[in-house]
C-alpha cells in the first residue's frame, strides 16, 4: 500500500487554521467584508512569522461567525483530511471564537460542528473529536470561562482540553485552574509547549498543567535529559514538522528533530497544525518524513498506533479505528 493510500491519524489540527483560503474568501464575499490583505497574489494565506500568523489567523476567523458557518467549515476541513487518508482526527475548537464563551451559544456552535462531523463520517469515513482550547494570549480569566464551557459539554464528541496561541504570554501556572477544571470533567489534557519556548517551559508546563500530550514539544531536543524524561513518562508529542519548518523553527526536513526524538523512543505523532497556512497536508507530511529520514511503512504504522493509543476518544471509537488500521497495516 502506498503512503498516500495508508489511513492516517491526526491529533493536532486547529479547525479555523485548517480553513481553505477559498472557503474564507467565499464567506468574506457573502458578508461583504474586505480581508484581501491576508492573501498573497496566488490566493494563499500570506504570513511573515508566527506572530503575524496569529493575526492573519484571527482575521480569517473573523468571517466565520455563525454555527452554520462552522458547520460548513467543518465539512470543508474534513474533505481535505479525507483526501489525505485521515480516518481519525482531533481538532482544536474554541469558545473564544464560537459564541464568545457564552455557554448557551457555545452549545449551538458545538451542535453544528458535531452535526457536520457526523455527516463527514457517514460520507467520507473520517471520524472527528474535539479538543476545547483557550487562546493563551487572551489571558487566564477567559481561559477559565473556556474551561467551564468545556467541562459542561464534555462527552463523546468533546474529549479533550488544550491551550494554543502565543506561548510567550504568561506562565503555565496562570492556566492551572482551567486545566484542573477540565481534568475533573474527565477531559484528556494537552498543551502547546516547546514551540516558541524551550525546555524550561516544557518542564513548567508538565508540572503545572499535567498534560499526557504536548502540542509540538520539539524544543525538548535542546536538553537530552528532558528528552529521556519525556520518553520515560510516555508523554506523547503532537509534532507538526511542516508547521515548524514553514515558521522558520528549523531550516529543512532533515534538520527537524522528529527523527532524533523517535530514535530516543519519545512517543511522537505527526500532524499538520494549520495546513493551508503552512502549505501542507497529511500526505505531504508523511512523504517529506519518508524522504528525510528514510522511514518505511513500519515506522508510519508505529506513528499511527502511538496516535491511536494517545487519542482522547472513548474505547468504542478506538476499537473501530483500530480495526480500520489493522485492515491497512496487517
Ligand atoms: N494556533 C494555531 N496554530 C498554532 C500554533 N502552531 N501554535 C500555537 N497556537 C496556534
Ligand atoms: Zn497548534
Amino acid at each position: 500500500m502506498t503512503l498516500a493510500a495508508t489511513p492516517k491519524i491526526e491529533l493536532h489540527l486547529h479547525l479555523e487554521g485548517a480553513a481553505p483560503p477559498a472557503f474564507i474568501r467565499g464567506l468574506a464575499a457573502e458578508k461583504r467584508e474586505d480581508i484581501s490583505g491576508i492573501f498573497d497574489e496566488r490566493g494563499g494565506y500570506a504570513i511573515r512569522d508566527f506572530w503575524h500568523f496569529l493575526k492573519v489567523y484571527e482575521a480569517a476567523t473573523s468571517v466565520i461567525r455563525s454555527p452554520e458557518d462552522y458547520r460548513r467549515l467543518t465539512l470543508a476541513v474534513l474533505e481535505e483530511s479525507a483526501a489525505s487518508g485521515v480516518i481519525y482526527c482531533e481538532t482544536f475548537i474554541s469558545p473564544d471564537f464560537c459564541g464568545g464563551r457564552d455557554l448557551v451559544a457555545w452549545r449551538d456552535y458545538l451542535a453544528a460542528i458535531e452535526d457536520a462531523a457526523a455527516e463527514a463520517e457517514a460520507k467520507m469515513g473520517v471520524t472527528l473529536r474535539a479538543i476545547v482550547t483557550p487562546i493563551r494570549h487572551f489571558g487566564p480569566e477567559k481561559a477559565r470561562e473556556v474551561a467551564i464551557c468545556a467541562a459542561e459539554t464534555a462527552g463523546r464528541f468533546v474529549t479533550g482540553f488544550g491551550i494554543g496561541g502565543d506561548e510567550r504570554v504568561g506562565e503555565p501556572e496562570d492556566y492551572a485552574w482551567a486545566f484542573d477544571c477540565a481534568r475533573e470533567a474527565g477531559l484528556g489534557i494537552t498543551a502547546h509547549a516547546g514551540e516558541w519556548r524551550g525546555p524550561d517551559h516544557i518542564r513548567a508546563t508538565l508540572r503545572a498543567l499535567r498534560p499526557s500530550r504536548l502540542g509540538h514539544g520539539v524544543r525538548a531536543i535542546e536538553d537530552l535529559a528532558l528528552v529521556d524524561e519525556l520518553a520515560e513518562r510516555g508523554t506523547v508529542l503532537e509534532v507538526c514538522p511542516g508547521s515548524n519548518i514553514a515558521l522558520g523553527l528549523y531550516s529543512d526536513w532533515r534538520h527537524h528533530p522528529i527523527g532524533k526524538l523517535f530514535d530516543r523512543e519519545v512517543k511522537v505523532t505527526v500532524s499538520t497544525d494549520d495546513p493551508p497556512f503552512f502549505r501542507t497536508t497529511m500526505n505531504r507530511e508523511w512523504d517529506r518524513l519518508a524522504d528525510a529520514f528514510d522511514w518505511d511503512t513500519g515506522v508510519f504504522a508505529t506513528l499511527n498506533k502511538t496516535a491511536l493509543d494517545a487519542a482522547f476518544c472513548d474505547r468504542d471509537t478506538k476499537d473501530m479505528i483500530a480495526k480500520k488500521l489493522e485492515a491497512a497495516h496487517g
